[in-house]
């Protein structure tokens, strides 16, 4: 798939979610937030479900939790156009409570079909429920700021994802955010582990099924790199490039049933 596929592809998943009615929480919402962001990136973050101003303006992370989310970017040079961002439900719950499991269900299909087109190499979750989706039976205590493989039935079965608590609980325990921002240090490298795996489980003879985003020139997602702060910079990996410069995106089926990405990372 090209970038222009990829994105009428999200923009029409995106007019679905807008109109849907599968679960009551279309009862309640403004605007749905189908998500937002580069359609050639490798990394996509999916938080918990739109807030207040989210339900509002129908669009992902703009609140308070936005602000940190793009200060957790920013700390290792990215943009937020240049990752996408969405949620595990679209519409808001009533009162900012958390989602049910019969809605985070109903809304599955958008987040997967999201993620088939995307095809990221990196998902980074916001929160539990958002981790859950991903790595169920893990517990965000214990693996935030590592990353591990996806579960086979999550829609991205050869990405890698990455855990991290959600932006929103910082706001209520303070102590948190730096622990976030320790946590974001390590998402970089865990993009480059994610396309080692992906070159990896490509094998030799991969050469015919690279996206046709590495083959023609992107339109320089890595400009706002060069901006960075003295401190960002130092945080940064040196030989970092940027979520959508990759070097090897899509592998051939076949090699995964021989690859076991799993003993090759150490992953848990
Ligand atoms: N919290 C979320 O989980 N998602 C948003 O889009 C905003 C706040
Ligand atoms: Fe549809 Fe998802 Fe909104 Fe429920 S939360 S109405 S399933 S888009």
């Amino acid at each position: 798939m090209t970038d222009a596929e990829r994105e009428a592809a999200l923009a029409a998943i995106a007019v679905e979610v807008a109109v849907c009615k599968r679960c009551r929480l279309h009862e309640g919402r403004t605007r749905a937030v189908p998500g937002e962001g580069s359609a050639g990136t490798e990394v996509v973050f999916v938080g918990e479900g739109p807030g207040f101003n989210e339900d509002k303006q129908g669009r992902p992370f703009v609140g308070q939790a936005g602000a940190l989310l793009d200060d957790l970017l920013k700390s290792v040079l990215w943009a937020r156009d240049e990752v996408f961002i969405t949620n595990v439900v679209k519409c808001r719950p009533p009162g900012n409570r958390d989602p049910e499991p019969d809605e985070i269900a109903a809304c599955a299909p958008y987040l997967t079909r999201q993620l088939e087109v995307l095809d990221p190499a990196l998902v980074v979750t916001l929160g539990r429920f958002s981790m859950a989706r991903f790595n169920p039976g893990a517990r965000i205590g214990q693996v935030h700021g590592t990353f591990r493989l996806a579960d086979a039935e999550s829609g991205v079965p050869r990405a890698l994802t990455f855990a991290m608590y959600h932006p929103a609980a910082a706001l209520h325990q303070g102590s948190l955010k730096q622990t976030l921002l320790g946590d974001m240090q390590g998402v970089p490298q865990a993009l480059t582990e994610a396309r080692a795996l992906r070159v990896a489980s490509a094998g030799a003879g991969a050469g015919e099924a690279r996206d046709a985003r590495n083959a023609e020139p992107t339109s320089a997602p890595g400009s706002s790199y060069a901006v960075a702060g003295p401190d960002a910079v130092a945080l940064q990996a040196p030989e970092m490039d940027p979520p959508s410069a990759s070097v090897s995106h899509e592998t051939p089926a076949l090699a995964d049933a021989e690859f076991d990405p799993t003993a090759q990372l150490g992953l848990f």
